[in-house]
Order: structure tokens, then sequence, then C-alpha cells
């Protein structure tokens, strides 16, 4: 089905919040918007902190209205290793595989015949691999667009270059207050001056200081915001005076310092004023990739010149500084730096010599996470375990990383990625965890306990991923060193993993007595979460033979663990299951009820193979109760969900993949081919959040409906349509085609919008649009 949901229309994701406001560059969201009209790949280069992922971000989201598939920023300035480049975009872009096929291929699959804009931002570490990785994809993505944000170019056929210049200056010397404010570099440095000095305002008075500050900082926007930074504690001629302590008189133009160097130095003049502790922890900051919870900094950055109680302080008093940005997930907070004033730290924490104990105490604190989540897993804590796994994914991949680098840790990072196993089964890294698993199987050979879970693990992930002959063989190495051992809990999952591959040969009758064997080899060892893992496949085993009493006896049983021991996750997969016993015993609505229930859970967990196998388990009863038309409109949903997170999962984790394709064809024939095409077609139609509240009966979805509110105040209800048509980028002739009035009409509309918005461009009729319409 060609038909997209419009509620994913230029929907942007992944892109870092704007925790403060933005400034300027009109003129370089328009190239880029020129650029890509006719080049697939449009590299922003330019050195650190003049505002390339700033800018990326701002032109994504202004542009995304025309790209149906919307707009995903992919940050690879955590990545290490090339070999992660194509998981990691493949895990940015929300797709979740369950297969084992090469992620390249999986990532090429996904963007074929996709409308959509990627950024690739910091690609500068992996240039290569990026733009191989560009040309295979666009090969059979031809609307796929891509902005990068590196140092240099990427050298794709194709690519335009844009080299980001510095926030502008204000001509002549002196140029008078109303103008200053018009001019982007003062602005930026006003801005972020009043919020370091509330009551901070560019006066007569003040103006020509602030004009010789920007053009002292060349306008590079990192620089303006360290330097505003210091009006907490510096007057503005204070500031300016030190400027010209360390930047000497201001040399003609062509004799200036180039950017990076004056950016560097006023690093170093921030470095400077930082306490010997914040130094110390802005060096030992640089060691996290990606982004850091406060447990974490203590852990790693406390102690040995730190107090572990003083950090929370330090922490609050870098993002004072501009060098930390803090960032609020509902309760949490989490902490970020820049990746220039991160290589700063870096530098410092070299020099300093306590860089490996640094690299040590980070994997010992990543380690112990993987090992406490993997001890809470039968918890009612399951859920906020895996999600700081999932929040912490790239500092666990680097410490991961570290096991395999230095000498003598492969078996630490064995156990380590055998710990992980419900992060990776949790739906998007079962690749990756593949991957480590396989690598520290082969790097730790000895056949002790760290082994034999490494095995199993890795043989219920290759399960998962439905590679037969990879899990067959794990599994049966697995037993070897199992039955020598007497390890009780390799032979419970040894005899799960064996039940699963019956269930996936289609052969319930052979499955059922391994998985009693493995409920009761479960319980012996008291894992409550293998138990559950267990009963629900013995739930479907049962159904499979007919035993529809004793299905549903066991799905019962198996909520009751979930709930004795709050296992919210397994809980809602039980419901799943046991929706489809009870349904097949007759109760069709007691069924939709606890499948319902299922959805709700696996949508607030963002858990889209569950929602996926939910959603087709609600068609499926809606089948069998005669509601036809919503039979339809919810296979529409389904494919549309599978189309943008990836291929369902192999068959027979719920019910077999015949038995769904019967379902699917009964509603067919049952509606008809023609009222099927067209509830399908709605269905497919609506916008994510739209289609889960009509699957769960929420709201009365009507088709079609639109994806923000109808009416965009002061504009009316057709100058908001029109708006956000532009903000698509169309022209005033498309517009009219595709609202069927006159192009003329659709002029005269343009220009009343422009007039109640007060403002003269197309563009910032988009970015105003862009900010009505808020993302995801
Ligand atoms: N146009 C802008 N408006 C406001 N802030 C900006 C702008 N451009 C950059 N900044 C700020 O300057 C800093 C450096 O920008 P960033 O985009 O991270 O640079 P780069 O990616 O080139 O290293 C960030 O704190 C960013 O928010
Ligand atoms: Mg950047």
């Amino acid at each position: 089905m060609g038909t997209r949901g419009t509620g994913t229309r230029g929907r942007t994701h992944g892109l870092p919040a704007e925790r403060t406001s933005f400034v300027g560059r009109r003129r370089e969201i328009a190239q880029i918007r020129r650029m890509l009209s006719a080049a697939p790949v449009v590299t922003l280069t330019g050195p650190g902190g003049v505002g390339k992922t700033r800018l990326a971000a701002r032109a994504a989201a202004t542009l995304g209205g025309a790209f149906p598939d919307g707009v995903w920023m992919v940050d690879l300035a955590a990545l290490r290793s090339r070999e992660l480049l194509a998981p990691a975009i493949v895990e940015a872009l929300g797709v979740r595989d369950h297969t084992a096929r090469p992620p390249l291929e999986v990532l090429t699959g996904h963007l074929k015949d996709k409308r959509l804009l990627m950024i690739l931002d910091n690609c500068e570490h992996l240039v290569g691999e990026c733009a191989a990785v560009a040309r295979t994809v666009l090969r059979s993505a031809p609307d796929l667009r891509i902005i990068a944000t590196s140092r240099q170019s990427l050298r794709v056929p194709g690519e335009r270059l844009l080299e980001v210049p510095p926030l502008g200056l204000p001509p002549g010397a002196r140029p008078p207050a109303g103008q200053l404010a018009r001019s982007e570099a003062p602005r930026l440095f006003a801005e972020r001056a009043e919020a370091a000095a509330p009551g901070f305002a560019v006066t007569e008075a003040n103006g020509d200081a602030v004009v010789e500050i920007c053009r002292r900082l060349d306008g590079i926007p990192l620089a303006l915001e360290l330097a505003a930074a210091q009006l907490r504690t510096l007057a503005l001629e204070q500031v300016l005076a030190q400027l010209e302590d360390r930047f000497g008189l201001l040399p003609a133009a062509g004799a200036r310092p180039a950017h990076h160097r004056t950016l560097r130095a006023l690093i170093d003049w921030s470095h400077g004023l930082c306490t010997d502790e914040e130094r110390l922890l802005w060096s030992r900051l640089s060691i996290f990739a990606g982004s850091l919870d406060l447990e974490a900094a203590e852990a790693v950055c406390g102690g040995d010149g730190i107090a572990a109680d003083d950090v929370v302080d330090l922490l609050s008093s870098l993002v004072d500084k501009s060098i930390l940005i803090s960032e609020h997930d509902g309760e949490s907070v989490r902490y970020r730096i820049l990746e220039t004033i991160r290589d700063y730290g870096r530098e410092r924490l070299e020099e300093s010599g306590q860089a490996a104990a640094l690299r040590r105490r980070h994997r010992d604190h990543y380690r112990r996470l993987a090992s406490e989540t993997r001890a809470r897993i039968s918890s009612p804590e399951q859920v906020s375990w895996l999600a700081r796994l999932g929040a912490d994914h790239a500092n666990l991949r680097l410490a991961l990383e570290y096991c395999h680098t230095e000498p003598g840790q492969a078996r630490t990072g064995l156990a380590m990625a055998a710990d992980l196993m419900y992060h990776w089964v949790n739906g998007v890294y079962l690749g990756e965890g593949r991957a480590w698993l396989e690598r520290g199987l082969a790097a730790e050979t000895e056949p002790g306990d760290v082994r034999v879970r490494a095995l199993w693990t890795d043989g219920v992930l290759a399960i998962i991923q439905a590679d037969i002959a990879s899990a067959e063989a794990v599994l049966r190495e697995c037993r070897t060193l199992a039955d020598d051992r007497r390890d009780p809990m390799a032979l419970a999952y040894i005899a799960l993993g064996e039940g699963l591959l019956a269930l996936g040969r289609e052969d319930p009758v052979a499955a059922i007595p391994l998985l009693d064997d493995a409920v009761r080899r479960f319980r012996a060892v008291d894992d409550p979460v293998g138990v559950v893992e267990a009963l629900i496949r013995l739930c479907v085993a049962h159904r499979s033979t007919g035993e529809r009493a004793l299905a549903v006896s066991i799905g019962k049983e198996s909520l009751a663990v979930c709930d004795r021991h709050g296992l919210g996750w397994h809980k809602a997969y039980t419901l799943a299951v046991l929706g489809v016993a009870v349904c097949e015993r007759g109760d069709a609505r007691h069924a939709a009820a606890l499948v319902s229930e299922a959805l709700r859970f696996n949508r607030s967990l963002r858990d889209q193979r569950g929602v996926g196998l939910d959603l087709e388990i609600l068609a499926w009863i809606a089948t069998t109760q005669g509601r036809l038309q919503r039979a339809a409109r919810l296979y529409g949903i389904l494919d549309t969900l599978w189309a943008r997170v990836g291929d369902p999962p192999p068959s027979g984790y719920l019910h077999s993949a015949a038995h769904a394709e019967q379902s699917r064809s009964r509603a067919r024939h049952a509606v008809g081919e023609p009222a099927f095409h067209a509830e399908f077609a709605r269905g497919a139609e609506l916008g994510y959040d739209e289609a889960l509240a009509y699957a769960l009966d929420e709201e009365p979805a009507g088709p079609g409906s639109p994806a923000g509110p109808d009416r965009l105040a002061p504009l009316t209800a057709r100058e908001t349509q029109i708006a956000r048509l532009v903000a698509q980028g169309l022209s005033n002739k498309e517009i009219g085609r595709s609202l069927m009035i006159a192009q003329r009409t659709a002029e005269g509309h343009v220009e009343h919008i422009l007039g109640k918005l007060g403002v003269d461009s197309r563009t910032q009729v988009a970015v105003w649009v862009s900010k009505q319409d808020p993302d995801e």
C-alpha cells in the first residue's frame, strides 16, 4: 500500500531539544533547501563550535514537511568503531530488526523508496565509512536526502558542500543599537548574556563593547556563548578587557587567527576560570560517550581530588559556565558535553596520565549497571532498569569496546554481554547483542560459567532472529558444558531454547515437554522471568494442539507470576498470548480487553514490536467477532507500522504466519475486496497516535483527521492549511493544484499569511509552522 500516514509527514525524530533560542541562519537554511532540491547529500563543514549541528537540526525541522517519511537525526559523535556505523543508523531510525541480516542490508531495505531526510551529525571521524554507507543506500533510495555535518567533505558523488560561516557581524564600526539587534552575533551574545546575568540588555552605552566582543570572537557561536557565561561573575567591560589581553590588538582581517584558534583561546580562558575541581571533573567527564547521569558521574569521577558528595554541585557550576548541558527527561537529569569541549577535556585528561584509570572506572561502572539490571530483571523495577540501559547504550558500548581492546578483559566483556540479555532482547539491539556475544565467545574460550551463560544467551537471541542453524549450534555446545557442570540455570535455558526451536518448527507436540521441563527448572532456581518466558510459550503450544482450557489456565498462571513479581514487560506479552487463548475459547470481548491492556503498556514503553504483535491480535479478534471493517483498518495500521519500524518478527512467536494470513484473507473475503481496501487505506493513513487510539477504541478517529489542530491562531482554518503546505515546501502553483484552487487565490492567501505573521519569507512561515505543530 503506497499511502502513508499523514501524521508522520515531516515528523522529526532524535533532534536535540532546543534548550536555547535559535538565532539567524535564514540565508543558510534557504541555501540548504536549494542544494537539497538538486543533490542527495549536503555536507555542512566547518570547525567545531561554528554551529553545524544547530543549523542542520533547524534546517531539517524547517524542511521536514517535504519528507513524508520524516526527518531523522543520527548522532555519530560517540561511535568509536566503524563496524557499528550501520547498526547505529538502523537504531536511530527506529528500525526494529529481528533477523540476522547484515545491518547495511537492513538499512538499505528500510530506506528503499522512502522520502526521508536523514542527518548524519559528526561524521568527521568516520568520513570514509559514512561515504560508503551513503553511496550504498542512495543507490536504491532516489528520494532520500542526507545532511551531513563534518569537519571535511564526505566525497560522495553529487555531494554539495556548505561551509558554515560564523554568525554575521554588523557592518561598520559603530552601528546604532537598533541595528545591532538584527545582527546575528550580537543577538546571540545578548540572549545568552541575559540568561547569565538577568537584566542584561544591549543599550547605546554598551553596544560598542558588545560588538567589539563579537568581532574578537569572530562571531563563532560557541565562543560567544562561553564569553556570555562569564557575565555571571564579570562585568561586560571586564570580559572585553580579558579578551584584549588574551588576543592582543585586533589584527587586520587577513591576518586573523583561524576560527579554531579563536575558539581554542576562549576555551583556554573558560578553563582557566574554573576551580581545580571543576577542571578535574571536566577532564574526567570527557571519558563518557553520549550523555550520563549523576550516579555515573559520582561513581566514575568522584574521589582522588573530587569528593563524591561535591560532584552534583560541580556539575551545576559547569552547566552555568556553558561547559555542560543538562537535559531533563521526566524525573531524571542527564548531562551532555559538546564535542569541542569534550575534546579539550580529553586532552587535559591524557596529559594528566589518568586516562587509563578513568577508562577502567568507566567500564567498571557500566559493568556493574549491567549486572544489577540482570539481577533486577525479576522485579517491579525491570522496566525502569531497562529504560536506563537504553539511555546509556552508548556508554555500555564503550565499556564493551574497552573489554575487547584492553588485554585480559575479554571474559569480563563476555559476562557483561550476557548480563545485558534483556537489553538486547528489548527490541532494538538484537544484532548488536549477538555481535558482542560472538566476539566475546571467540576471544574467551575457557569453558567456565561465563561461557555457558553467554552461549544460552546467544542461543535465545538467535532464535528470536530465526537464525535456527546458529541457535542449534550454540545450544548444542552449551548443553555439553552444562551437563558436565550440572549447571541448573543453563539447563533451564537450554530447555527453553529447545522448546522455542520446536515451536519454530511448528511442532508443538515436541515443544510441550521441553517447555514443561523449562518451567520446572526455572522454578527450582527461583527465576520468575524464566518461568514466565516458558509459560508464555507453553500457552502458545497448548493452544496450537487444541487444548484451549489448558492454554487459558497456563496464561493465567503466567499472569499471576507477573503480578506477584511486578514484571510489567512480561505481563504485556502474557496478556497478548492469553488474549488469543481466551478468544479461541469464545470470549472475544474479554480477549480484546486483555490485548488492549497489553497494547497500552507496550505503547507507554515504546516497544514497537510488542505494539505490532498486539495490533495483529486485535485485528484477528475483530475478524473473529465479525467486525470486519475494523479488522481491515487494523491491518492497514499494522502494515504501516511494520513499514516504519522494520519487518515483522518471524512467525511462530505468538501465532503462526499461516494462522495470521488466514485471518487476514478471511476478513478480506467476508467484507469484499473494495471495502477491505478502502478501510485498509484509512488505517494506513492514520498517524501513529491516532492509529493506536483507534485500535484501543479511545476515540473515534475519522478518516484522514489532520495531524495538528485545524486552526493555528491568528490564521483561519484555510490559511492554516496553506501555511502547512508552504512549510512543506510547495510552490503557489502546487498549493493551488493540491487544494483545487486557482494559483492566484493561493498567492492571495500566502500574502495574507505573511502579513498576519509579520514575516517576509516562506521560510519564516515554515519556521513558524514548525513551532506551532510540535514534533513527536
Ligand atoms: N544559530 C544559532 N543560534 C543559537 N545558538 C547557536 C546557533 N548556532 C550555534 N549555536 C550554539 O553554539 C554552540 C555550538 O554549536 P554547534 O551547532 O554544536 O556547533 P558544531 O556542531 O559546529 O560544533 C551550541 O551551544 C549551539 O547551541
Ligand atoms: Mg556538532
